[in-house]
This record gives structure tokens, sequence and C-alpha cells, in this order.
């Protein structure tokens, strides 16, 4: 359940958590198997990870045609490369001679063609094939019914996303109306105009833990106070345990005394340009299913994208990005980026200690939710009607 504050950028006081007459108070989660079975894990490769738009790929890294990356879809490995027409494309890293990977290693830089390493099909930036040894003459080969196999790609807050499905959802209604879902305003999330943004920092985590623990534990703030210091100094409002994601629109407002989002509440950088007053002082979290975490603050933004790797391993990539002239200037950011990378830490060290847990019999049906953690019900009612539907 999401609520609407009136005030939609007001601070939250007081307020208590919010349950509808009727209404248990402690609510039931997913069993135990739900974050631990490899069968349920596959289901939800198959029904979420391959069928819904991922963030694949930060479109700056890839500057110059011939620049690649391999990112992890679901069960397949997704070959993201800079065309000569200096457009971004993505193909499945798979030959199609035999079926090897056409690229490696996670990055890198090719000159003119991608070649796979095996018998050398060679392949052009736009994916079709172009050479193969002793087949000089390709002329009875339609090379582009041989070309690498495009996957759906859309460029947006300047990354690239994809899409493995026949069909892939509307990225309007999926991705950007879960933006605008959260914020109450479809152009609220512009202002921060993070498509211009550069790169500040990239911290990549290896978690031990399911990818639904590491959501879950995102869209809630009950442990806040307790695993949270630097950011309930900042955020004062974090604990009371109410999570920002609890209200339609509504940013955690900086404490008084706070000057920055920085590990010791000192002074960011410059204000993002564009910004509304509204926006100032706050935080605003929103997740974009299934794997997307946006952090909005005045001065950085902060993106995080989890590629699960097993049912109990997920890598977590978080981006710190910035107004390019803070870059540019060379300006230390490291009190800035130490805030949430703490928090990161603190995080995924509650979800690992909470991983082995799930296969405890202790779990065998699940735990439950106090009323600050009930909008978790309508995320797992999503995963159990998405892998329901797609069960084998
Ligand atoms: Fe790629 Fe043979 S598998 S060239
Ligand atoms: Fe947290």
């Amino acid at each position: 359940m999401t609520l609407t504050q009136p005030d939609s950028v007001g601070p939250v006081e007081n307020c208590p958590p919010p349950v509808a007459p009727g209404t248990p108070a402690l609510q039931p989660t997913l069993p135990g198997q739900a974050y631990t079975d490899p069968a349920y894990f596959a289901a939800e490769q198959r029904s979420i990870f391959e069928e819904m738009w991922l963030c694949a790929a930060f479109a700056a890294d890839l500057p110059s045609p011939g620049g690649f990356r391999t990112v992890t879809v679901g069960r397949e490995s997704v070959l993201v490369v800079r065309g000569r027409d200096g457009g971004l494309r993505a193909f499945l890293n798979s030959c199609r001679h035999r079926g090897a990977l056409i690229c490696t290693q996670p990055h890198g830089q090719v000159r003119r063609n991608l070649q796979c390493t095996y018998h050398a099909w060679t392949y052009g930036l736009d994916g079709k094939l172009v050479a193969a040894p002793n087949l000089s003459d390709l002329g009875e080969i339609d090379r582009t019914a041989y070309g690498l196999i495009p996957v759906a790609t859309t460029e947006w807050l300047g990354y690239l996303w994809v899409c493995l499905a026949d069909d892939p959802p509307s990225f309007e209604d999926s991705v950007i109306g879960s933006v605008t879902t959260r914020l109450g305003d479809a152009q609220a999330i512009d202002h921060y105009r993070i498509d211009r943004l550069a790169l500040g920092r990239r911290e990549r985590y290896d978690v031990a833990a399911n990818w639904k623990l590491i959501i879950e534990n995102f869209m809630e703030c009950y442990h806040c106070a307790t695993i949270h210091p630097e950011l309930t100094e900042v955020l004062p409002e974090f604990a009371d345990g109410l999570a920002a994601q609890y209200y339609v629109g509504h940013g955690a407002l900086f404490g008084d005394g706070i000057d920055g989002f920085t590990v010791d509440g000192s002074a960011g950088v410059e204000t993002l340009p564009g910004l509304r007053a509204a926006q100032d002082r706050r935080y605003y979290a929103i997740t974009v299913r299934p794997q997307v975490f946006i952090n909005l603050v005045p001065d950085h933004v902060i993106i995080h994208r989890m590629y699960p790797m097993a049912a109990d391993r997920t890598i977590v990539e978080c981006d710190w990005l910035y107004h390019p002239g803070v870059i540019e200037a060379g300006t230390d950011l490291d009190r800035s980026v130490e805030l949430f990378h703490r928090v990161n830490l603190q995080d995924f060290e509650a979800c690992e200690r909470t991983q082995p847990g799930m296969s405890s019999r202790a779990y065998r049906r699940g735990g439950v939710l106090v009323p600050a953690e009930h909008h978790i019900t309508q995320f797992h009612d999503w995963v159990r009607t998405q892998v329901d539907s797609r069960r084998e």
C-alpha cells in the first residue's frame, strides 16, 4: 500500500504507521524457499529478468565506436557496443557459428569489428556477419540472417536499457511510469538532468544474498535506526522507521544543521542546476523493478543496478553521478560518496546476515512485515504473480 501525502514535499512528522481498519498489523512475507530454491530463481529469471527492461550500461562508459561492455541479463550474456554511427546497440553475446561467447571481457574496445576467438567469424559493430575463414565468398550466405541477434534497447537517464522479451513492454509505462508513480509528478526527475551528469565514482558489490532481500531492504527504513547511524543523522525522519518510499512524492528532509548529503553532514558540492526549490535539502529514493534504485539528492544522483547471479548471490553496481563541472574541477568527492557507500555496506551486510535464515526451517513459511513495511507486500504479490505466470 502506498499512501499519498497531502503535502507532497512536506516532512513526515509523528506520522503513525497507517494500518487500514481490519488489516492485521503483521503481514506475511514470501516463504524462505523463494530466496533459496534454484528452480524459483530460474522462474524469476524467465518471468522477470528476461521479460522486463533492465538498466545495462552507462552510455558514457562507451564513448567511441568499438567500445563494448558485456552484461548479465537473466541467464544471458548481452553485448553492448557503440557503432560507427555513434549509436549504442545490444546483441546476444553468442556466436552464430557454434555459440562461443564473442566478448569474454566485462568491457573493452575493438578497432573495427567483433571477432569470435574460436573460428574467427567476424561481425560488424552493427552485428552483421562480415567475414568467416574459408568462406571468402560470402555471397551464398545471408550476412544479416547470420549476424548477431539484436536485443531491444532504449536510452534513458544516460544509461542503455535492454529487454530480452520478444514483445517488450512499454518503456514509458513500465520504467518511466514507476518513477512517476513514486514521485507523483512525471516531470520531477527531469529537473536533475541525469542524462547530462558525469560519473564521479563507481563501486561494485558482490553480495551473498538473494536479489529480493536487497530490494526489500531498500524499500523499508524500519532498519535505518539500527544500522544506519550516519544516514539517520542526515535524514532524522528515517530514525522513525518510515521510508520515503512509503509516500507518493515525499522526499526525506535534511536535518537541522545538516549542510549536505555527506558522511558528516558537511556541505556537498554545488546544487544541480535546474532543481526546483522544493527538491532542495531532500532525499528521494525510487525503486524501478526489477533491478534499479535511483537516489536523488540536491547535488548528486546515485544509481544502483542489480545483477542476480544465483539464488544467493547478487552483483550490485553503484554509480555516483555529478555535474560534469564538478568532475572536471577535480573536486574531492570522498565525503559525498562515503555516506551512501557506508549505507550500501551496512545494507548488504544485513542482507547477507538474512540469507542463511531463508533456508532455516524457522522461515519455512516466511516471516512477517510490520506496518512500516506493509508496502513490501505489493512487491511480494508482484513477484508471485510473475513467477506463477511462467513456472515450468
Ligand atoms: Fe564463433 Fe566458431 S564459434 S567462430
Ligand atoms: Fe538501508
